[in-house]
């Protein structure tokens, strides 16, 4: 919202890229990125809760919990993506896949499937209410009786809740 924030992390960002991708455009956002956030909105969701109970979750997931608290605790504090407001698959697999790329992130393709797949549950289990408020803002489409063909076109966005 405030120039100042969004150069401060864009500073902070830079730090993080090497020189051939700074010359992307940093600001453009692909893949159905969503907008990054300030970093006062960062230093909100830093200071949440910094650990999931997943006594109750599968035990793969469990043991995907494990893989994802070492490698995405490098950086920035657990509480980061914990608290993030990002659920769906596709928001998951865009920021899992981008923290991937970062230089020496040390989380391999491998690693990031599980990840992705642990952030997907998890938000299917904690973020339930933000799963529902997103997909609804998605389809706007729906609330107008609009023409049936391109009812197919987003299958993805269908099943948040599904772990593979
Ligand atoms: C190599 C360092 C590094 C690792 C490892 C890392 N991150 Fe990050 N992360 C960053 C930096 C730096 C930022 C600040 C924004 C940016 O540069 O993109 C960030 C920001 C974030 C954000 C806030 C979103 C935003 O717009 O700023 C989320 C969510 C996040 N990381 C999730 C993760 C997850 C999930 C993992 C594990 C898969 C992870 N990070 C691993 C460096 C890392």
């Amino acid at each position: 919202m405030d120039r100042k924030w969004t150069l401060a992390a864009a500073a902070v960002a830079a730090l993080f890229v090497s020189p051939l991708q700074a010359q992307d455009n940093p600001a453009k956002a692909d893949d159905g990125m969503p907008a990054a956030l300030t970093q006062d909105e960062l230093n909100k969701i830093d200071q949440g809760p910094d650990t999931i109970d997943v006594s109750q979750y599968p035990k793969e997931q469990q043991a995907n919990y494990e893989l994802f608290a070492a490698k995405c605790s490098r950086c920035h504090t657990l509480a980061r993506p914990i608290n993030a407001p990002f659920a769906l698959p596709q928001e998951w697999k865009a920021y899992v896949t981008k923290m991937s790329h970062k230089p020496r992130s040390g989380i391999d393709e491998d690693s990031a499937k599980k990840i992705i797949d642990f952030l997907t549950y998890d938000s299917s289990v904690r973020k339930k209410d933000l799963i529902e408020a997103k997909l609804k803002a998605q389809k706007p489409a729906q609330a107008a009786p609009a023409k049936a063909d391109q009812s197919a076109a987003k299958s993805g966005s269908d099943a948040p809740a599904k772990a593979q």
